[in-house]
This record gives structure tokens, sequence and C-alpha cells, in this order.
């Protein structure tokens, strides 16, 4: 009698235990996975070259994500998806953009070129046939530009190859 009973608890005892095995598991998931999972980018994928010294600046997704609007509507008629129709070895990718004069793999080269564009060897400006802010005159969608829409875009052209890989600029090797 009592040792039958002793197996009873025991087995109970084993079961509820499972469950809770079980239950833990989903509670904690139901607690964290919904902001965890709605991040879909890693910080290291985030954070890029603020300044040419080396200089880090990590962003966040809802800043990359409007960098992106923007430069669709600013940039992507020649640039979408980080290649450049008009000339092909003169792309977005991370190798060009650091071979350039001076090199533009960061944040502050790339908004200095929106602001004030030049040739790939840095020798003189392209502003008259580049869109740019001393160029607006011309490129009349660099009117609505601010700082910050600058700063946004020259985000999302340096953490694109970092999410993309090589699709990103990839117009050298696809085409
Ligand atoms: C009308 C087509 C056109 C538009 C629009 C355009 N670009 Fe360009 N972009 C080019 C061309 C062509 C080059 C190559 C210039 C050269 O010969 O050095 C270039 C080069 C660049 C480079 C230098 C790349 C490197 O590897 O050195 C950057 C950065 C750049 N563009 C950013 C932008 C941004 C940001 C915008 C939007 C604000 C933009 N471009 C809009 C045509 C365009």
């Amino acid at each position: 009698m009592a040792s039958s009973f002793s197996l009873a608890a025991l087995g109970r005892a084993a079961r509820n235990a499972v469950r809770a095995l079980l239950v833990l598991p989903m509670a904690l998931l139901v607690c964290f996975a919904s902001p965890a999972m709605a991040a879909q980018w890693s910080a290291d994928q985030l954070t890029v070259p603020a300044t040419p010294d080396g200089t880090l600046v990590t962003f966040n997704e809802q800043e990359i994500k409007a960098g992106r609007k923007v430069f669709n509507l600013s940039c992507g008629e020649c640039h979408a998806g980080g290649i450049t129709k008009t000339n092909q070895h003169v792309g977005l990718d991370p190798e060009t953009l650091a071979l350039a004069t001076p090199p533009r793999d960061n944040i502050e080269a790339l908004v200095d070129y929106m602001k004030d564009p030049t040739s790939y060897d840095g020798e003189y400006s392209i502003a008259d046939v580049h869109p740019s802010l001393r160029s607006s005159d011309i490129f009349v969608k660099m009117r609505d530009l601010d700082d910050d829409d600058l700063r946004l875009m020259a985000a999302y052209i340096l953490v694109s190859p970092k999410v993309q890989g090589q699709q990103w600029g990839g117009g050298k090797i696809y085409f």
C-alpha cells in the first residue's frame, strides 16, 4: 500500500517535472523571442566605420530602412543594388569604395561625396554630372535632403554588403 502510493506520487512528480521542462522554454520564448526575432540584423552587421580613422558607429534597423528608402528614391535609378548602371567600374561595393581617393568606405567620406562628389582619383569635382547638394540646382531631388538623410543613406550603403554579401554591388560579377 505504502509502496504503491509512493510510486504513484513518483509518477506524478515525474509528469510535473516533464511538464515544467516543456512549459518553461515556451514561456521564455514568448517573453523574449518576439523582440529578438524582430531584429533581422546583428549588431556586427549594423556597425560600420564612421570616419577615415576607423572609429565605428552602430546604427539601428529603423535607420537603415529609412536610409534605404531615401537612397532608392534619390539614387536608385543609377545605383539600385549597389551597382553603377552607367559605369560598372565605380560601384558602391566596399572594395571599390575603399580604393577610391579619398577612400569612401566610411560615413563621413560618403556624406562628403553626396555634398561634393569627386572623380575616382579625387582629382576634380564631378558635381555638375553627379547628384549632390552642391549641384541641387540641376539635380532637384537633392533639394529635399538634409544632413540626416545623407548620413542614413551612407549607413545603408555600408551596411548593405554586410547583410547581402556580394549581391550588393555584384554588377562586376554578374554582368
Ligand atoms: C544619374 C545617375 C546617378 C545617380 C542618380 C547617382 N549616381 Fe552616384 N554615381 C554615378 C556614376 C556614373 C558614378 C561614377 C562616377 C565616376 O566616374 O567616378 C557614381 C559614383 C558614386 C559614388 C562613388 C563610388 C566609388 O566607389 O567611389 C558614390 C559614393 C555615389 N555615386 C553615391 C551616390 C548617391 C548616394 C546617390 C544618391 C544621392 C547617387 N550616387 C546618385 C551615377 C549616379
